[in-house]
């Protein structure tokens, strides 16, 4: 059976769902934070360590400003309401992306890491305003700024996400087969599930099923 360590989430299709059920994308934004709510407890009764989840992508500026404010009010609420308790919980918090949002954001997403980071039961990497691709060219630049060698071990060294180890498992929900600038070097050996269901339909035993059948894979890493 693999060790499962650290799964990623591509937290797609709450628009989809919304819309659907409420005439309205963002009650779809409001809904998906309950599947986060029920993945995280999910997440821990698992054991697994890290858990990373796409919330906000570089890319998604390019939505109406309406559905964007919606979304970081959103995660504003979720902080001040939860993080005490996340903090109860030992569960550290960090962010994934460059934090470029209102003063007031900054500071409460600063605080909130802050606030977790000697936590050891669970490590959420949360992906706000993150992008693969912007994340490569910063570590590149300060591999050549600091005149050091390329190399697999100083680009890991200097990715957001050094000192996390690799994913082993993405899943992304929604019905879409695609990455979305998402971790696409630490995803290099990481299996893939892609979930017909949208994410607020999500739930524990999607979750556990996807486990069980990841366990059960024989993970090659090139080998035979
Ligand atoms: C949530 O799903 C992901 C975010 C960018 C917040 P979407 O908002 O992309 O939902 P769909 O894909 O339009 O249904
Ligand atoms: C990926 O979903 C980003 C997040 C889940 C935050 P998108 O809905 O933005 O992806 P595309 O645009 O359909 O590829
Ligand atoms: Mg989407």
């Amino acid at each position: 059976m693999n060790p499962l360590n650290h799964v990623a989430i591509i937290m797609d299709g709450n628009g989809r769902w919304g819309m659907k059920h409420k005439n309205s994308r963002n009650a779809g934004h409001k809904e998906g934070l309950k599947t986060v709510e029920k993945i995280i407890k999910e997440t821990i009764k698992n054991k697994i360590k890290f858990l990373t989840l796409f919330a906000f992508s570089t890319e998604n500026w390019k939505r109406p400003k309406k559905e964007i404010n919606y979304l970081f009010n959103l995660l504003e609420n979720f902080l001040l309401n939860r993080i005490q308790d996340l903090h109860k919980q030992n569960i550290k918090l960090k962010i994934l992306g460059s934090k470029k949002f209102s003063p007031k954001l900054n500071k409460l997403l600063n605080n909130s890491e802050k606030k977790t980071s000697k936590n050891t039961k669970l490590q959420i990497n949360l992906a706000l305003n993150y992008g693969s691709k912007s994340e490569l060219i910063d570590a590149f630049k300060k591999i050549n700024k600091n005149k050091i060698t390329i190399s697999e071990k100083n680009i890991d060294k200097n990715l957001q996400t050094k000192n996390i180890p690799v994913p082993d498992l993405l899943i992304r929900t929604g019905n879409t087969k695609r990455l979305s600038n998402f971790l696409l070097w630490q995803l290099a050996y990481a299996e893939i599930f892609f979930e017909k269901k949208l994410w607020p339909a999500f739930n524990e035993n999607d979750f556990n099923r996807i486990i069980i059948e990841y366990k059960k894979i024989k993970r090659n890493f090139g080998k035979i």
